[in-house]
């Protein structure tokens, strides 16, 4: 069960915080947290988040690196490792095995929109120019037609990630973020403050951060909350996976402050950037793919040196998705060559070819698949949004669980404090947190998506009841 050879480790704790900030820092900040915001009532949803993050995102983060340092493995092995130290049952073992498919599910639909935004880079490189929202729509919808086009750019992505993990944890993965992340600051604050100069920051500052209680609805709350999941790579055993790379003397809780902070700065700045275009312009927030992909274009073709911008924009995204990217490939290959002592580059390519595999049945299912829906009440799936529900909406929240329930829980307090080594109270705090705020928070979320839509409406009446009731009491 003990991996027997020497396991790298990163050169610092601050090569670890800047890992585990590019695995975070991703398609879903940049992409989906604004898109979020704008469908959401805006300023609520982000300051849920934020709480979110603080309440159930940070505790957990803190729980998933204890588990891969104590365990010093891969997810499944460090899963194994801990519950025979804790004498617990193997079975917790499938957590880990839960975590490591997971990542490879999510990783064949997200490299498939990482290819969506290397398309636009291209096409902004090639001097793009949209000059009205239907041609920017016809755009869009002329890539998702195009199974050719959606392969070719996945393709590619998918030989970039499986390129950086082949070249191992220090070589690969560190260097690749080396590079990467602080390109990736730059080019956000660049962005923001173009944003500010050029667009209307005012507007997208109001929208973010104007806050109005009469906007917090349960439903809000509920998204904010899986977001919070997503965004901080949580429950997928990535973190597991970069945290068995943490030396012993590193602080894992400052260390996982640094990184919640990092990723919810990126969040709000990609949100303030995309925003002031979008007012700028009289557009509106629209939904998810919508956001980025059609109303920017038209915000970069309107305004000077907004073609150099475009260019930059994509670019960061195309970072951040990368390395988001290679945590997800990560704990399978560490698996199969700690388990199986099979060569990390062949353990990469494999690895690597089989979520190719699937990734082309994703993109063919926007075209010639586009008929074949997985249909049940009222979801109506195709293979992209099947695996993207199956696993940030089913998998993660319930792997989440189980980890909080488990280091809470199961592994016992002594082995815990040991590896988190913070003041009596302050511990005590963030354990009662992981063992009861946690736990609750996440099976509202899971029931929450488990619900059918048709369903939500009456919930939220009967959540809301008591504050009726509250109410007309005074
Ligand atoms: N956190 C990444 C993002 O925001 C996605 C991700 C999820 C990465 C789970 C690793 C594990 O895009």
């Amino acid at each position: 069960m003990n991996s027997s050879a020497i396991r790298s480790t990163w050169s610092s704790r601050w090569a670890f915080i800047l890992v585990t900030i590019g695995s975070s820092v991703g398609l879903g900040n940049i992409w989906k947290f604004p898109y979020m915001a704008g469908s959401q009532g805006g300023s609520a949803f982000v300051l849920l988040y934020f709480l979110c993050v603080l309440l159930i995102g940070l505790p957990l983060l803190m729980a998933e690196i204890l588990i891969g340092r104590r365990g010093k493995g891969n997810p499944v092995s460090a899963m194994l490792n801990t519950a025979e130290e804790t004498r617990s049952s193997p079975l917790w073992g499938l957590l880990g095995w839960a975590g490591v498919l997971g990542a490879l599910l999510i990783l064949s639909f997200y490299s498939v929109v990482a290819g969506w935004i290397m398309d636009y880079l291209y096409q902004a490189l090639m001097g793009m120019r949209v000059d009205s929202a239907t041609e920017a729509q016809a755009r869009f919808a002329a890539l998702l037609a195009s199974p050719w086009r959606l392969g070719l750019w996945h393709t590619l992505f998918m030989v970039l990630v499986i390129g950086v993990i082949a070249r191992g944890v220090v070589g690969g993965i560190e260097f690749a973020n080396r590079i990467m992340m602080p390109g990736l600051f730059l080019i956000l604050v660049a962005l923001t403050l173009w944003g500010a100069v050029a667009g209307d920051i005012s507007a997208a500052w109001h929208f973010l951060f104007d806050f109005r209680l009469e906007d917090i609805t349960p439903s809000v709350v509920l998204a904010a909350m899986g977001h919070a999941f997503f965004s901080l790579s949580l429950g997928m055993g990535a973190i597991m996976a970069y945290g068995s790379y943490l030396d012993h003397e590193s602080n894992i809780a400052s260390t996982s402050a640094w990184v919640a902070a990092a990723g919810t700065l990126v969040g709000i700045l990609a949100g303030l950037a995309i925003f002031s275009l979008t007012f700028q312009h009289g557009l509106q927030p629209t939904e998810g793919a919508g956001l980025i992909l059609m109303t920017l274009p038209l915000a970069f073709s309107h305004m000077p040196g907004g073609n150099f911008f475009a260019i930059l924009f994509f670019l960061l995204v195309l970072f951040a998705a990368w390395t988001s990217a290679i945590s997800l490939l990560e704990p399978f290959v560490a698996w199969l060559t700690e388990r199986l002592g099979i060569h990390r580059p062949a353990a990469a390519w494999g690895t690597g070819g089989a979520v190719w595999l699937l990734g082309i049945g994703v993109c063919l299912s926007f075209n010639v698949w586009a008929e074949y829906r997985l249909s049940w009440r009222s979801l109506d799936l195709n293979l992209f949004d099947g695996l993207d529900f199956l696993t940030s909406r089913l998998m993660m929240p319930l792997s989440g669980l189980a980890i909080a329930i488990y280091v809470g829980w199961v592994m016992g307090r002594g082995i815990v404090a040991e590896e988190i080594r913070l003041p009596p109270r302050l511990f005590a705090l963030w354990f009662n947190i992981l063992r009861y705020v946690v736990p609750v928070g996440i099976i509202c979320v899971f029931c929450w998506y488990a619900l059918p839509p048709e369903f939500r409406p009456g919930v939220i009446r009967i959540l809301l009841r008591p504050f009726d009731v509250l109410l007309h009491l005074f």
